[in-house]
């Protein structure tokens, strides 16, 4: 990607910085999953807590990218010891939901692309096959989490739209179209009911599950209904670019497009993202987790268009984030400091994984040094 020697320094640097920071931090947790950090700068473990939980993949995909940079094993060793532990994830029927692609894709598919690993390609595809699964034929959408008495068998959430590109592995692997076809009819869905005029999206919509009908879109994580999420907002921004990167079909990179210029107009001057667009100025909580998520779709989107706002902005929000939001030391395990889980949580402002995975996603796609994982 041409970026001119300035702004390439900047972003070496910063990945520098990262890679220093990310050995030291495996050493110290080389057996643990982290969601988050303690106040003293350590990596909680939800081995234990809850190896069924949708974040897990993420410390392992940071992990392989940095691996594959530079080599070092123990990066490797640390990732794979991840992938081991979520096999009893994959044992366990309710703990399996709409989120495979973030689970697996991190762990065993980037250990099956740069190792070539059988046993990862097997896991791979049985979660590729479970998420294949809670596709619904009649509304043509796939079911997000699990039963709860019946309650929520018709909710889709706009997060899936990130999982996706588990189906359009399984179908080229397999040489078989069906995984792409469920995936191509959700994200089809997805446009149609998530996707609102003025480009914003909506985090959940419920379908009747007989009829596939749908019946009401719910505020989710955000504000409430009618809000933009902004997390969710970047799941759609990315989602949709990722499935016409692996379609080509022109119908998703105008959704992308949309939500990406949505995305763009609501973007504060701080270029520090907050946890829903409607939220009000006065209010602090803020999600880097979304600025980074956003920042790797928006570069992909300028290197199919050739747009220079994508690049533009994608940029903005990541030198924001590494001057203001990073924690660089290699003495604490937390890389971004202000995420958020959802708006009406009580807790604001801390260091969520998957915000680090995506925001070195992001510095190493500007570099040209990603591994591709999506
Ligand atoms: N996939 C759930 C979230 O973004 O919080």
């Amino acid at each position: 990607m041409e970026l001119n020697e300035n702004v390439r320094g900047r972003l070496r640097q910063i990945l520098e910085l990262i890679y220093e920071k990310e050995i030291a931090a495996s050493v110290r947790n080389h057996d643990r999953i982290p969601y988050t950090a303690d106040e003293n700068g350590h990596f909680d473990d939800w081995t234990e807590r809850d190896v069924c939980w949708w974040t897990n993949g993420f410390w392992a995909g940071l992990l392989w990218q940095l691996y594959a940079y530079r080599q070092n094993d123990f990066l490797r060793l640390a990732a794979e010891g991840i992938e081991r532990k979520l096999d009893r994830n994959l044992m366990t029927a309710h703990g399996m939901d709409h989120d495979s692609g973030f689970r697996w894709l991190m762990t065993s598919g980037a250990d099956y692309r740069i190792t070539k690993s059988e046993k990862s390609r097997n896991r791979l595809l049985l979660a590729a096959s479970d998420l294949a699964g809670r596709f619904n034929p009649a509304g043509n959408f796939i079911r997000a989490w699990n039963d709860d008495g019946g309650k929520n068998a018709g909710w889709a959430i706009i997060d899936c739209m990130m999982n996706l590109p588990l189906l359009y592995f399984a179908s080229e692997e397999l040489h078989d179209p069906r995984f792409r076809h469920i995936a191509v009819r959700h994200a089809q869905t997805a446009m149609k009911y998530f996707v609102r005029e003025d480009g914003s999206c909506c985090h959940i919509v419920v379908f009747d599950p007989e009829t596939g009908e749908f019946i009401e879109s719910l505020g989710g994580q955000g504000i409430g209904v009618g809000s933009a999420w902004t997390r969710g907002q970047s799941w759609g921004l990315y989602g949709f670019t990722l499935s016409y990167m692996h379609t080509s079909r022109a119908e998703f990179l105008a959704a992308a497009e949309k939500i990406a210029n949505y995305y763009i107009a609501h973007i504060p001057s701080s270029g520090l993202i907050p946890v829903d667009f409607w939220q009000d100025a006065s209010c602090d909580f803020e999600d880097d987790t979304s600025a980074a998520i956003a920042s790797c779709g928006l570069i992909e989107l300028y290197k199919i268009t050739g747009k220079e706002e994508y690049l533009d902005a994608a940029l903005k929000m990541i030198f924001a984030l590494a001057e203001s939001r990073c924690e660089f030391s290699p003495d604490r395990d937390e890389l971004l400091t202000h995420c958020s889980a959802a708006y009406h949580e009580r807790r604001h402002n801390f260091p969520i994984i998957y915000g680090d995975y995506y925001f070195t996603e992001a510095v190493m796609k500007l570099l040209g040094c990603e591994t591709f994982l999506w």
